[in-house]
């Protein structure tokens, strides 16, 4: 059942800044509004705005009824902006109608401050509820709202002693923490966080500072450039991060050594040097193609990954393998992967609202290697793939990164086993991918995108366990069940059993005259280096849909 529908979607939470005026409100809203590339909403403003005149005198001629009121619709319109940092008038969230349309949307941050701080940034204007006696006035109110704002508050920042930058920045830390699932990837020697959430694609801007990086190579296509490269670069200036963007076309044939060798000179051109990174923006190709480069410019730079497909988020941006395609002397085509480097990111942000542009084939193409995770190594995500594959294709973005969050966490349980991939624990992830590979290959490297070979290659090599005795008969069935209903093929095309076979053969898992494969033997759990006679292989493929 499909309980989620397209209206449970949630949009990006607003900041909502809410204290004592005086606590800088306007100041540091700017600067969160700059650092995530976001409008800021200053309420006060929009009051008065509607009024023709400032508060004072709002207060003055028409009197503190006449002000909440309008507080009350600069509210209102505040919350139509999304996603916004909203600035809000210091008795405008204690009202509770406003409080709770403020709340819904948005995480309620509290700038504290002492007293002393308050009358000190205050002196300067006028304050209508201050007037008379600044001191005891100001020390009544604080003492009255305090427990309305400490019950309403998500986040709490003392700002006392803190300038503008360090206030915006401990904020930012605080969402981070909320807004994102992270999942930490060990890996020797130490880990690295992969952000998962949704709008969060500015907050690498936390990790390039706590990273020393002043200057990137943001590596993209053009059309995630214009999509979101362009104002991520924008928000990463706030952060004091200068962008270098370095655009290279889509497709498979942007990994080779040729377009790498174009952005080395890119970046030396724009003097990124060894404290300077490499952010990769975009599926695959470019996480590929970015981490290569990154593990050889000045023999190793740091390396961001900002994955953008649904395939990159939950399984390209993990394991840190990077690799270009070369041809072969005498080869028709590149060999796929042929020169790589193991090469780990500081970071991977995965912005599942970047999913919403993805293609619908991409989409599902992605979904095939989460089944394959599920598969592998956990039944329930299966289970739970399959029950919210339609809320999923339809993007619902708490789902995605839900979605998101537990494939990297078992791919990279997988991997941290088996960083180098050498002792043959990360074999259980080449589940489906025998097959998919020679039908890849067999079909020119067109007719497919990886996902979907990965698709017919799971239900083949389920078959073919069943065939041998490995796998429970269910697997195939449930594999092809929840592959059709994600709209992914589950058939083998009318290509030559043999020309499959063959191909099977150049794979680095020959042994002999058997095939070897990593096989689900019951579902959630998986068995490397199955070897199967080539005369059964033939029969299966050819029983399944093959040419003789
Ligand atoms: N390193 C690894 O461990 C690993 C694992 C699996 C796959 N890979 C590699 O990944 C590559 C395939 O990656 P892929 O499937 O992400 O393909 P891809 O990178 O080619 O992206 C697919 C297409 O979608 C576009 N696109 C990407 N994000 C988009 C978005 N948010 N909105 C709109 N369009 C978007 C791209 O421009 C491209 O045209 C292969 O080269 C494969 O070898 C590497
Ligand atoms: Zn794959």
């Amino acid at each position: 059942m499909d309980a989620a529908g397209p209206g449970a979607q949630r949009a990006v939470r607003n900041v909502v800044l809410y204290g004592f005026k005086g606590t800088g409100k306007t100041a540091v809203g700017q600067e969160l509004a700059r650092l995530l590339g976001w409008p800021f909403v200053d309420t006060d403003r929009l009051v008065e705005r509607r009024a023709g005149k400032p508060i004072p005198r709002i207060f003055d001629e028409d009197g503190e009824l006449a002000l909440r009121s309008l507080e009350r619709e600069a509210v209102r319109e505040a919350t139509g902006v999304r996603p916004a940092v909203v600035a809000c008038g210091g008795g405008a969230v204690l009202d509770p109608a406003n409080a709770e349309v403020l709340r819904s949307c948005g995480h309620m941050v509290w700038l504290r401050a002492q007293l002393e701080s308050v009358l000190g940034r205050a002196a300067s204007e006028d304050r209508p509820l201050l007037r008379g006696d600044p001191r005891g006035r100001a020390a009544a109110l604080l003492e009255e709202r305090t427990p309305r704002y400490r019950e309403l508050a998500e986040v709490v920042v003392d700002t006392d002693g803190l300038s503008v930058p360090q206030v915006a920045r401990r904020i930012l830390e605080e969402l981070a923490e909320r807004e994102t699932r992270t999942v930490q990837v060990a890996v020797p020697g130490g880990r690295y966080p992969v952000r998962v959430g949704e709008g969060v694609l500015p907050l690498v801007g936390l990790d390039l500072c706590r990273l020393g990086v002043r200057r990137a190579g943001l590596l993209t296509h053009p059309r995630l450039w214009r999509l979101y490269g362009g104002s991520l670069a924008e928000a990463l200036r706030g952060w004091g991060v200068d962008v270098v963007p370095v655009v290279v076309p889509p497709g498979e044939r942007s990994k080779s050594l040729q377009t790498a060798s174009r952005v080395y000179a890119e970046l030396a051109g724009a003097q990124v040097d060894r404290t300077g990174a490499v952010v990769a923006l975009g599926g695959g190709v470019v996480g590929d193609l970015g981490g290569f480069v990154a593990g050889t410019y000045m023999r190793g730079v740091r390396f961001v990954q900002l994955p953008t497909t649904l395939l990159a988020q939950v399984d390209a941006s993990v394991g840190g393998k990077a690799a270009v395609n070369v041809r072969a002397r005498g080869a028709r085509g590149a060999v796929r992967n042929l020169v790589g480097v193991f090469w780990q990111p500081e970071v991977v942000v995965a912005d599942v609202a970047t999913l919403r542009s993805l293609p619908l084939r991409e989409l599902r193409a992605g979904l095939a290697e989460c089944v394959k995770h599920g598969a592998v190594r956990d039944a329930a995500l299966l289970e739970w793939t399959d029950r919210h594959v339609g809320s999923l294709l339809r993007r619902h973005t708490d789902l995605l990164a839900e979605l998101v969050a537990r494939n990297v966490a078992v791919k990279a349980e997988v991997v941290a086993q088996d960083e180098r991939e050498s002792s043959g624990v990360r074999e259980v992830l080449n589940f489906g991918h025998t097959v998919a590979h020679a039908l890849e290959a067999a079909t020119g490297y067109r007719a497919y995108l990886h996902g979907e070979a990965v698709a017919v290659g799971m239900v083949v090599e389920a078959e073919l366990g069943r065939r041998v005795g490995v796998s429970e008969g269910s697997v195939a069935e449930v594999l092809r069940s929840v592959l059709q209903r994600a709209g992914l093929p589950t058939q083998l095309p009318q290509v030559s059993a043999q020309a499959l076979v063959s191909f099977m053969r150049l794979d680095k898992k020959t042994r002999g005259g058997k095939l070897r494969f990593s096989m689900v033997d019951r579902l959630g759990h998986a068995r490397t280096g199955v070897e199967v006679p080539q005369e059964v292989v033939t029969a299966v493929l050819r029983e399944m849909g093959a040419a003789a």
